[in-house]
């Protein structure tokens, strides 16, 4: 595959800094090498710089960085479309607002090819809040809820082709607010908290998903949080809940995105290198993108389980 590499070095949807490190972390631990070793070729365009916006205020006086989540929107909605024309898009975050605009611009690139685009959100939050509801005010915890086209993102470009819920997939949740509870019962959102996965194991819901994803020659964007990962292992984020994924559960979904052939763009974020012990965190969430590009422990021509 050509795997396209966009830096979205974003810290506006949160207040910690240090996201916008992130790109340069993964440069720094080997993402594009990984790819090329496993016979991928690898177009790094650099990083992404937002469209420059006046400041806006919002009737929620939590909202901050409006201006700025706007404008990182916009200008990673049309590297994404531009991206996804050419090959395999992943998103170098930058914390998670930046899926805004990088589902947006793969979305976009969906609906001109006339197929439909399903979503796995690997996560210990839903982020389903719209700038209404959030009492952070922070926008990171949005992108969902623009997704799916939610009413409140008036201020937002209109999501191109918006995604029902039932093409809609979470896994690793374990942190939920009040508003996005209520908002996402009526949804069809498959929601694979940590209680399902304690009870099911991870390989059960991903599979019936993935099934879903095949049924419908649908095209699959995955979104990875660094705090899917449980904070022993991916200490380097600034919402750690833990009781996250393990490093072998987290291979496992890598391994079975691998086998669907289903993926076509990937996010990366919520990395904050600031707060990472010796690289560990980066190095994690490469060796985690070299088993979704087709890394396997030993490769068996044919492999039954
Ligand atoms: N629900 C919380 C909030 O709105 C946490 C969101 C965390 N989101 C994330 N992308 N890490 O503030
Ligand atoms: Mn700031
Ligand atoms: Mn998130
Ligand atoms: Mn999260």
């Amino acid at each position: 595959q050509t795997c396209i590499l966009i830096g979205a070095p974003v810290d506006s949807g949160q207040k910690r800094a240090g996201c916008l490190m992130g790109p340069a972390a993964y440069r720094v631990a080997g993402l594009a090498e990984a790819l090329t070793t496993l016979g991928h070729e690898v177009i790094d365009r650099g990083d992404v710089a937002p469209v420059p916006h006046a400041p806006m205020t919002h009737p929620n006086p939590a909202v901050h960085h409006l201006a700025e989540t706007l404008g990182w929107t916009e200008a990673l909605a049309q590297a994404g479309r531009a991206a996804a024309a050419e090959g395999f898009p992943i998103f170098l975050g930058g914390d998670h607002s930046l899926s805004l605009g990088s589902v947006a611009g793969v979305a976009a690139h969906a609906k001109a090819l006339g197929r439909p685009l399903f979503l796995l959100w690997l996560d210990a939050h839903t982020d389903f809040h719209t700038p209404q509801t959030t009492e952070s005010g922070n926008l990171h915890g949005t992108p969902v809820a623009y997704i799916s086209g939610r009413t409140g993102f008036e201020m937002f470009p209109p999501f191109p082709a918006p995604i029902p819920g039932n093409q809609i997939c979470m896994l690793g949740i374990r942190s939920v607010d009040e508003a996005e509870q209520r908002a996402l019962i009526p949804e069809e959102v498959e929601i694979a908290d940590m209680r399902v996965l304690d009870e099911r194991g991870i390989g059960a819901p991903l599979r019936e998903f993935l099934a879903k994803v095949a049924a419908a020659d649908g095209l699959l964007h995955v979104s990875l949080d660094v705090d899917f990962l449980d904070p022993s292992i991916a200490p380097a984020v600034g919402t750690t809940v833990p009781g996250g994924t393990t490093f072998r559960e987290a291979h496992l979904v890598m391994e079975l995105l691998h086998e669907s052939g289903r993926v076509t763009s990937l996010d990366l974020v919520e990395l904050n290198p600031f707060l990472d012990e010796r690289g560990q965190t980066a190095r994690l969430m490469v060796d985690l993108v070299a088993s979704l590009m087709g890394r396997k422990v030993f490769d068996r021509p044919t492999r039954q389980f």
